[in-house]
């Protein structure tokens, strides 16, 4: 851990996304013996506390959402903290943290990491404060971390990168998608470049078809809020399956290192056909649960959830088709859909094959045989293939089966990831965190979608809860013997 930046400053330490996800992630590396030793992290929040009163929250959050509560490395993990009490506009505040951070004798704080948990709106007026109070890209190689949304359009996501870069340089700011710290996302990469039987058919001539899909059985939970504003496009179409589509679609790049791979990932967003602006219904589609049953229970429609306003036309569903025009790709159309309170929690990708151009073993015509694919599903981790073999007996017959691998070994955990995303701001390894071009592209692959619906404000197709959404999600494939292909 050479070069670890051993100050770490959370601010929105009593908010959800610390509660749930970075105080959990924090306190497994350290039972996991990751944490470095000389790492202060400091707890920055409006409650009036002293140390023992963050602890006392700290203890109740761990018994809630990490798994696991250990009392040993619970008070070796508290020994890390230190509570600053302070408002995120308040330039006092700022002052006394530039102190807490600046070691005796030393004329500025050491090199920092300020990871803003809190609302997209409060980014730049806290960086802001940092830089007045010091922290900026002329006093040291400070970090900040930031979470989507980046922007909610193209013309926001410009406007917020240019506010960040007056203070800190790119390679400062580490945006994340917490899809990129997934194992299994992450295995695309060794799936496709360690395995030449894989890369040398991942291309046009043998790929009929990609289907991206993220799927949630749970609704907007308490996100009325945000959620009724941003909407399933940008919420997880934008950022978490456009990066899965870059890691399916991308070259080989020449090393792993992070502008290598991110190099490589903004040449797929920036070859993606523009959506044309007259053509969007064929493109996209959206919906919103009404009532249903999920998992045995029922449950209201979007429009009656806590806090979504009357009439709303947010989506909780999208599909979308994007083809990219590059040399391996080109004609290959990549499905995309994802949707809130839907039949199960899943996420996957799955590859159709071209159909053989022969077909010896029936009597039924080719286009009667489901060609090949490769379904890897991300949540629950699994990788199968289908291909055919003979059926046993006196005919020659064939049938698919399923080579289904189980990649993770009896004992191996699986990473939470935000353990491995913090681990790699630690670091300083960039490679899993968005570069901005890659926001850029990405947003402008969306837009003219955002623009098309924005001007439709009156009416939303619906889908009952529990389902796998809205029939009409396959209106957006191009061939008839195209459709959405189930990982279970
Ligand atoms: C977040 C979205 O980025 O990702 C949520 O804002 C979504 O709406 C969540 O539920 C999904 O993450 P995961 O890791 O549970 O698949």
């Amino acid at each position: 851990m050479s070069a670890c930046n051993c100050q770490f400053v959370i601010f929105g330490a009593t908010g959800d996304l610390a509660s749930k996800k970075l105080l959990p992630a924090l306190y497994h590396l350290q039972c996991a013996g990751r944490m470095p030793e000389a790492m202060r992290i400091v707890a920055f929040g409006r409650r009036p506390w002293d140390d023992a009163a963050w602890q006392a929250f700290l203890r109740q959050e761990l018994e809630s959402y990490a798994s696991g509560f250990h009392p040993e490395h619970f008070d070796a993990f508290c020994q890390h903290f230190h509570y600053v009490q302070g408002e995120l506009h308040d330039p006092e505040s700022y002052g006394k943290l530039s102190a807490l951070l600046t070691r005796e004798g030393a004329e500025r704080p050491d090199d920092t990491t300020f990871y803003l948990a809190i609302r997209p709106g409060e980014f730049v007026p806290v960086v802001q404060q940092l830089s007045a109070a010091g922290f900026n890209r002329d006093s040291g190689s400070h970090r900040i971390v930031i979470e989507k949304p980046f922007g909610d359009d193209l013309e926001s996501a410009i406007q917020l990168n240019e506010q960040l870069h007056r203070h800190f340089n790119e390679d400062q700011i580490y945006r994340i998608d917490h899809y990129l710290g997934k194992e299994i996302v992450q295995n695309l990469i060794a799936f496709r470049f360690a395995n030449l039987p894989i890369e040398s058919v991942w291309n046009r001539n043998y790929i009929d078809h990609v289907q991206i899909t993220v799927a949630e059985d749970f609704g907007i939970e308490n996100r009325a809020g945000y959620y009724d504003q941003a909407g399933a496009l940008r919420d997880m179409l934008q950022n978490h399956l456009m990066q899965i589509l870059t890691l399916v679609a991308m070259e080989p790049p020449p090393s792993l290192e992070a502008d290598a791979l991110r190099d490589e990932k903004v040449k797929v967003l920036r070859s993606i056909r523009p959506i044309p602006k007259t053509a969007i219904h064929a493109y996209a589609m959206r919906a919103q649960y009404g009532p249903g049953q999920v998992n045995g229970k029922h449950v209201p429609g979007y429009q009656n959830e806590p806090g979504v306003e009357a009439n709303s036309v947010t989506e909780t569903y999208v599909a979308a088709k994007f083809y990219i025009d590059n040399w391996r790709w080109r004609g290959v159309p990549f499905y995309l859909r994802t949707g809130k309170r839907l039949a199960a929690k899943t996420s996957s990708v799955a590859i159709r094959f071209r159909h053989t151009p022969q077909q010896l073993f029936r009597e039924t015509s080719i286009e009667h045989i489901e060609p090949n694919w490769i379904l890897l599903s991300l949540q629950p981790e699994s990788l199968k293939i289908e291909i055919y073999v003979k059926e046993p007996g006196l005919e020659m017959r064939i049938r698919p089966i399923q080579l289904n691998a189980s990649y993770r070994r009896d004992g191996e955990k699986e990473l939470d990831a935000y353990e491995a995303l913090l681990l790699d701001v630690m670091e300083g390894d960039r490679a899993l965190f968005i570069r901005f071009d890659e926001v850029e592209w990405a947003w402008r692959a969306v837009d003219p979608i955002l623009k098309a619906w924005s001007r439709e404000t009156d009416y939303i197709s619906t889908y009952p809860a529990g389902s796998w959404g809205p029939e009409e999600a396959s209106r957006i494939m191009d061939q008839e013997d195209q459709y959405w292909r189930s990982i279970f």
